[in-house]
């Protein structure tokens, strides 16, 4: 007997599931990058998308993944030799300080334990100890993809005004744009990088960057080598709707649909689903008897749960014991959580239906792996889905 027929349940927190709608967007013909039917498509996007970001400024757009946009936001602000501040909130922070490191910054690295974000607290401290003013940015990552930890921008940005220091706000969004309130403009944000892959619904392949007045100012003199990543050419062919070099057209069809899903659905109702997924996630995890990884409810994220496993038990077993008997896809424990912790992605294209497919799914398979719980998760979740 076989088990899985039907569709493949891709619970990682990213790449989500990409709607039909948007497949069926960039099935379409690619077209001329440099013609009046791509000027129109481009102009289009680079205006809409602004909203999402919370922006009403620039937001460049790459053919690249997340971890380009990362390294963009660094090279167009930045002097080499200069002074990041960043925070080892998980996995991705860890790997974004490395590139400062590699692309000759220095790197100012405050530890973490990977269950808290970053501390606007500590951001204060550190700010008001650097009175040379050697800091040049700080580097937060919004919502640890790796941990399920949210680090609080706006506060951060409130201890840095209240240093009353110069330094870049830089922020990573790849796992909560679109999905989690996020404001540019509002909180203050010099770089907000993006990634297409989680929140926007689309295969990965894109990122951006959304640039602050003074981000852009500091670009004007930063003296980081750069070429594919320059803002510059960017920017002046994005004012007429082009890119200084070819596009992913087919993915920008895709960006067009998923655009036209959020705004129809309207964003504050699209953070309010996440939310209450998230919500109904937490129950399940605590009726199991296991713990959500993320310790400050204040830093929950609302895109994913990541849920550890008592001592003895291997994660990445019950991730194998869940994909080989129901198909479905959930998120392995990354660096030093490899094993400790499964991650259950919960954000883009999701309902009700799919989270309970997805929590009876993980309920059946820590049974099969052996994996004492204490009650029934899912039912504790269905509960909270009835609420409200
Ligand atoms: C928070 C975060 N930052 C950076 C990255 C790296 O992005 P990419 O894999 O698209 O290069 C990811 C990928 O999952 C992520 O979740």
């Amino acid at each position: 007997m076989t088990y899985a027929a039907g569709r493949h349940f891709l619970q990682i927190p990213g790449p989500t599931n990409v709607p039909d709608s948007v497949l069926r967007a960039m099935s379409a013909a690619t077209i001329d990058h440099r013609g009046p039917d791509f000027q129109a498509l481009g102009t289009e996007l680079l205006r809409d998308v602004r909203p999402v970001f919370g922006t009403t400024g620039p937001v460049v757009m790459y053919p690249a993944t997340g971890t380009g946009a990362w390294e963009a936001a660094l090279v167009n602000t930045l002097n080499p030799g200069e002074t990041v501040l960043c925070f080892e909130t998980g996995h991705f922070a860890t790997l974004w300080q490395e590139m400062a490191g590699r692309l000759g910054l220095r790197v100012d690295l405050v530890p973490g334990d990977w269950r808290h974000g970053a501390d606007p607290a500590v951001v204060a401290e550190r700010l008001a100890a650097d009175t040379g003013r050697r800091i040049a940015a700080v580097c937060v990552v919004h919502n640890e993809t790796s941990t399920g930890v949210t680090s609080r921008v706006a506060e951060i940005r409130a201890a840095m005004d209240a240093a009353d220091h110069p330094a870049l706000l830089l922020v990573d969004t790849i796992s909560s744009l679109g999905s989690m309130d996020y404001r540019h403009d509002e909180w203050g944000v010099d770089v907000t990088v993006a990634g297409s892959q989680k929140g926007l619904m689309l295969p990965p392949g894109m990122s951006f960057n959304a640039i602050s007045a003074k981000a852009l100012e500091r670009s004007r003199t930063a003296t980081m080598p750069r070429t594919f990543w320059d803002w510059g050419p960017m920017l002046a062919a994005n004012e007429r709707g082009f890119f200084p070099y070819t596009p992913n057209t087919n993915l920008m069809y895709g960006l067009k649909e998923a655009l036209r899903l959020l705004h129809d659905e309207g964003l504050e109702n699209v953070f309010a689903r996440h939310t209450r997924h998230a919500e109904a996630t937490r129950a399940a995890v605590r009726a199991w008897g296991l713990e959500v990884l993320a310790l400050d409810e204040r830093e929950f994220s609302s895109a994913l749960t990541a849920v550890l496993v008592p001592d003895d038990v291997d994660a990445d077993k019950v991730r194998a014991v869940i994909l080989d008997r129901f198909d479905m896809s959930l998120g392995a424990g990354l660096g030093r959580l490899a094993g400790r912790i499964f991650r259950i992605g919960h954000l883009g294209a999701f309902n009700d239906l799919t989270l309970a497919g997805t929590l009876a799914g993980v309920q059946m398979g820590l049974g099969l792996a052996g994996v004492p719980v204490a009650g029934s998760g899912l039912d504790a979740a269905l509960e909270r889905l009835q609420t409200d």
